[in-house]
């Protein structure tokens, strides 16, 4: 398994909660990485509403381009209820909120609070078969690539090659971010 963030101290904490020989702990910037090898999964949780909502289309062909044949997108995030929790700031140029620490710090995130339908819509609209339904407050998908992908995966040489033999050859690999 392959964890992705880009805060070396969310990595620090995640590896002391794992010490699993099995999982690589990767600080790379989700919107440059590319991914070396191809996963069965890749499932990210509370990650998709801080996406841009410009960047999503990249996003999703990099979630794309790191799935193995038959390969599938796990994904949980915060539904549109979460608002009334958060401080939403208007008239950015991305969706955004109001995050206060406790030392006093602020700081404004992107925060999108994708409804099951806009975002169903979406993905299907840049070719993703995806099935996503509320679970109380949040929502859950589960979503596969264009075919576009599949083919290009299957012609295509470079890093990911080894990888999708060895996924032909039924090993399970995931990527979490
Ligand atoms: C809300 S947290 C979710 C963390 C974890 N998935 C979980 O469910 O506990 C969002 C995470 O995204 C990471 N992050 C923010 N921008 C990133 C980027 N450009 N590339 C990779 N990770 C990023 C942050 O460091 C943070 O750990």
């Amino acid at each position: 398994m392959t964890a992705v963030d880009a805060a070396a101290e969310v990595l620090a904490l995640a590896r002391a909660r794992i010490a699993s020989p099995t999982v690589q702990f990767l600080e790379a910037d989700l919107f440059e990485w590319q991914p070396l090898r191809r996963y069965d999964i890749v499932f990210f949780a509370f990650w998709l509403s801080h996406v841009p909502p410009a960047r999503l289309p990249d996003f999703w062909n990099t979630v794309a381009a790191a799935l193995a044949p038959g390969g599938k997108a796990i994904f949980i995030d915060d539904g549109p209820a979460a608002a009334a929790e958060e401080e939403v700031l208007t008239n950015l140029p991305a969706p955004a909120a109001l995050r206060r620490l406790a030392d006093g710090s602020q700081y404004r995130i992107v925060k999108v609070f994708h409804d099951v339908r806009t975002l169903t819509d979406d993905l299907t609209a840049l070719g993703w078969s995806v099935r996503i339904r509320s679970m109380g407050g949040n929502f859950i998908g589960i979503a596969e690539p264009p075919t576009k992908f599949s083919r290009r995966r299957q012609t295509r040489k470079g890093p990911a090659g080894p990888e999708i033999s060895r996924a032909r050859r039924g090993l399970t690999f995931r990527s979490c971010f």
